[in-house]
Parts: C-alpha cells; sequence; structure tokens
C-alpha cells in the first residue's frame, strides 16, 4: 500500500458481490471475452503486481452464469520485452490456424496486441498483433513461436477482436491506429497470415483517440440481412467526459463496414469503457465495459484491487419513429439480487430504507411531466450522500453523483450525460442496480443505460422522492 491508499477498512466495503474485480490487483478493459463449453470465460487487462496501470498482462475469471465469478491465475502474462495489451479470442472448431491438437476440437486462440517494451531487441516501442493459443478450454496458453503475425510499424496499432465471417468463409480482425482515429480491418483464412481489406474513418468522432473497436452483428428487427454495428471507445471524448464508448449501425460485406446512422453512446455514465462482445454467442450480442474512467481511473478509493466491470448488457436494434435502427440494451441483472418494485409518485415521500451492503435493485416508472427527484441516500446517521436520479421540467434524466461520496472524488465528472425520450410520455421507466460501488441503470426499457461508480461507504440507503428539486 502506498501512503495515497486510504485505509483498508474503509475499501472493502466498495467491493462489488456481482460485478467482476481482480482480486487484489489493477483490471482494465475486458478482453478475450467468450463462451465456450457453457462457461463464460472474462480475460481482462491486469497489473499483476499492483493496483495502478503498468506490467500488462491478462488476468482471468469464468463464470456458469454472468453473475458471479470464479478468479484464476493470470493467463498471458508480460515479459521484460513485451506488455499484453488488449484484444480477443476466437474457438478455432476447424482448426484452420494448425495450432490444435490432431482430432481435438479446435483450439482457443487468443489475439492480443504485443506492446513491446524499450528492452524489446528489434522492435522497441512497436504495437504489433500476437497469438497465443490454449488446448485446455482457456486454463493454459501457449505463446506462438511466430509472433508477431500482424504489424504495421507503428506505435499505436492495437486492440484485435477477431471473429468468423461465415458468409466469405474468412476470420476478421478489426483494429484501431489509435492516433489517427481510423479502424482497420484484416482478413484471414488461418488466423496467422493476415491481408489489408479496408479502412474506416468517422470525422464526427476525433474527440480522443481510438481503442477497442468491435463489430458486432446483429439481427434486423423484421427480418432481411443481419446488421452491423461497430463498437468504439475514445478517450477522450466520452459521452460524459473522459473515456466512453459508442456505436455505429451500418453494413459490413465481409471486408469493409459503411455506417449509416451517426454515432449513438453506448453508455451515457462516465464509467463505461473498452466495452466488447463476447465471442461464441449467437443471436444478440452480450457485451461488458470497464466500469471506469481514464479521466480519474487510478485515483478510485480501493486497494489493493482497482476497478471492476459493468454489468453485462445484451444489445440489440429496434427501428426508431424515424425509420432508422437505434440500439437497445438490456443489463443481465442477477436473479438473487434483491429486488424492490416502487410507487413513484410526483410528491416527498420515503420508499424504502435498506441495508446498503448488499446488492439491490429498484424498478418502477418515473413521473417525466414536472422536474422532480429520485434520491438514494445513503448513511449512517451522521454523514449522508446522496445519488440523484433527476427529472428535469423538459422530461430529461441525469444520473447525478455529486454529492454521493464519502470524499470529495471526480469533481468533474459527476453526471451522466442527460437522457431525452424520443417518445414524450407521462413516465419512463427505470431499472436501477446498486452493488455496493457499482451503478448500471437501464432507462426506458433499455433505451438508455448508464454506468457509474460511487464511493459511499454507508451501511444503509433510504430511497425517497422529491418533488420540490
Ligand atoms: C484501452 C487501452 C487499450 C490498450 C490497453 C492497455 O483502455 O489503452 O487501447 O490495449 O488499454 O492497457
Amino acid at each position: 500500500m502506498n501512503s495515497t491508499s486510504p485505509p483498508v477498512a474503509l475499501t472493502d466495503v466498495h467491493r462489488p458481490r456481482f460485478h467482476l474485480t481482480a482480486e487484489d490487483t489493477w483490471m482494465n478493459d475486458p478482453n478475450g471475452l467468450i463462451r465456450h463449453e457453457g462457461m463464460w470465460h472474462a480475460f481482462f487487462q491486469n497489473n499483476p503486481l499492483g493496483s495502478t496501470w503498468g506490467n500488462m498482462s491478462w488476468g482471468h475469471a469464468v463464470s456458469h452464469d454472468l453473475a458471479t465469478w470464479t478468479n484464476l491465475p493470470v493467463a498471458l502474462p508480460f515479459s521484460e520485452t513485451e506488455m499484453i495489451f488488449s484484444g480477443s479470442i476466437v474457438h478455432d472448431a476447424e482448426n484452420t490456424s494448425g495450432l490444435g491438437t490432431p482430432g481435438g476440437d479446435g483450439p482457443l486462440v487468443a489475439v492480443y496486441t504485443s506492446a513491446f517494451t524499450p528492452s524489446h531487441p528489434t522492435t522497441p516501442g512497436i504495437q504489433a498483433q500476437s497469438i497465443a493459443f490454449s488446448q485446455d478450454g482457456g486454463t493454459t496458453w501457449t505463446f506462438h513461436a511466430d509472433n508477431p503475425v500482424l504489424t504495421r510499424d507503428s506505435e499505436n496499432f492495437r486492440d484485435p477482436k477477431v471473429f468468423f465471417h461465415r458468409e466469405s468463409s474468412r476470420w476478421v480482425m478489426v483494429t484501431v491506429e489509435a492516433l489517427d482515429h481510423s479502424v482497420h480491418f484484416h482478413v484471414s483464412d488461418d488466423l496467422l497470415a493476415w491481408e489489408p481489406a479496408s479502412v474506416f474513418t468517422h470525422p464526427g468522432l476525433d474527440g480522443g483517440i481510438w481503442e477497442c473497436p468491435d463489430l458486432l452483428r446483429v439481427p434486423t428487427p423484421g427480418g432481411g440481412d443481419d446488421s452491423w454495428v461497430l463498437v468504439l471507445s475514445t478517450n477522450p471524448g466520452g459521452p460524459a467526459g473522459g473515456s466512453g464508448t459508442y456505436s455505429l449501425v451500418g453494413r459490413f460485406d465481409g471486408r469493409r463496414f459503411a455506417a449509416d446512422a451517426s454515432p449513438q453512446p453506448v453508455d451515457l455514465g462516465p464509467d463505461c469503457y473498452a466495452a466488447v462482445s463476447f465471442s461464441g454467442v449467437e443471436g444478440d450480442p452480450v457485451l461488458m465495459g470497464w466500469m471506469n474512467n481514464w479521466a480519474y481511473a487510478e485515483l478510485t478509493p480501493t486497494d489493493p484491487w482497482r476497478s471492476s466491470m459493468t454489468l453485462p448488457r445484451t444489445l440489440h436494434l429496434e427501428h426508431a419513429a424515424d425509420g432508422t435502427l437505434q440500439v437497445v440494451q438490456h443489463l443481465v441483472i442477477p436473479e438473487e439480487i434483491r429486488t424492490l418494485d416502487l410507487e413513484v409518485q410526483d410528491a416527498s415521500a420515503v420508499l424504502a430504507v435498506l441495508d446498503a451492503e448488499a446488492p439491490f435493485r429498484l424498478r418502477g416508472e418515473l413521473p417525466t411531466g414536472s422536474s422532480h427527484r429520485l434520491v438514494l441516500r445513503f448513511g449512517d446517521g451522521e454523514r449522508e450522500g446522496d445519488l440523484v436520479l433527476a427529472v428535469d421540467s423538459d422530461g430529461r434524466v441525469v444520473l447525478d453523483r455529486s454529492s454521493a461520496h464519502q470524499e470529495p472524488f471526480a469533481p468533474e465528472h459527476t453526471h451522466s450525460l442527460p437522457y431525452a425520450p424520443a417518445q414524450a410520455g407521462a413516465t419512463l421507466s427505470f431499472d436501477l442496480v446498486v452493488d455496493r460501488s457499482c451503478v448500471d441503470l437501464e432507462l426506458d426499457g433499455g433505451r438508455a443505460l448508464i454506468s457509474q461508480q460511487i464511493f459511499h461507504g454507508a451501511r444503509t440507503v433510504t430511497v425517497l422522492t422529491d418533488p420540490a428539486a
């Protein structure tokens, strides 16, 4: 522990139960998310030696149900010459790579960015795409002998997301040139030899560097050809300031992505970055993001573990009133969580008093006809902090954590981007999960999600309404 760390007694009150955390070290982006043989695997950017960024390696955790996670040993460790940056995993069921064992059911192949350190003998400072493989379902990993498999001699070429495109029968790799604001598509028959296919740029998203792309196949509502959604993270330039994640709906022909609409935030809150999807899932994609923000990620008051993932969410498309396709997401909420259905009236009232140490879920309809607040007041008598879901007189909704914390925290990142429902109505649905320091909110039937961290440290929460906002 260093001198700026908070006392340990304060920190475990923040540890979520249903959001993935590293056991006692630093975590950032989700990596290599895959559902394989009935098990959900989450690998993640991990510093096995500390609670801030560095020594980047892939941590590993597994879950049967996407609700509770078991941490496993580090899967891909850093070395003196290479850090293991973000990437993805595919099941090479046909053993196209030849890395599997004869007669086996195909290896798991991890494609990650080698971030070569200054001590690398030939390519110091270069970022290139490399491979590791597992013959035992992801428990143990072997680095490929001929790494890297794809280089552009660039210092900012990273975050490979690989998937199999069945129409063209080829593997597709999606990467970024982070500083150039470009997404690069490469294709391959065997995961080892890659040829350039196309480059995507979009002038509307140049508020920060581009990181962690993903391309999702999503069923089109009403049938017809599948749609494709490009997911992209930018730092800064996120919807709520600092780092954040966007989606672009469009088309993909196996080589080239074309956007049909402008970017939509994947999350309106400050704490969803590098969101990517699980491989091995048919139908609507399942995504998970890093529940933190590069603007303050290393300052969150927990130690020695730091950061969590968001709850997983499924992603769907729906036709908006103007005929365009809109992204809709639903939180994957653990069944075990205590759920309260609230009757929210446009009046002052105490709705519930709950134990704040156990995760809880609040559902209901928010009146949107006048300004109104649903307040979660965390406190043990002497000290109180409010997490506020506020509706203004125009029916716009904001999640405000400006006074939710025990100590001042991220004063420049206190509010979600306001959500304005496309269709005006008397009420707006909300589904709010609070798992200690982790807050995930689904609004308006999934048309908006908000992820926020709060550091209150209280044992009791009072839920109240307050129309006199
Ligand atoms: C995004 C990111 C990635 C990179 C990784 C390094 O948060 O910067 O672009 O691969 O983190 O930890």
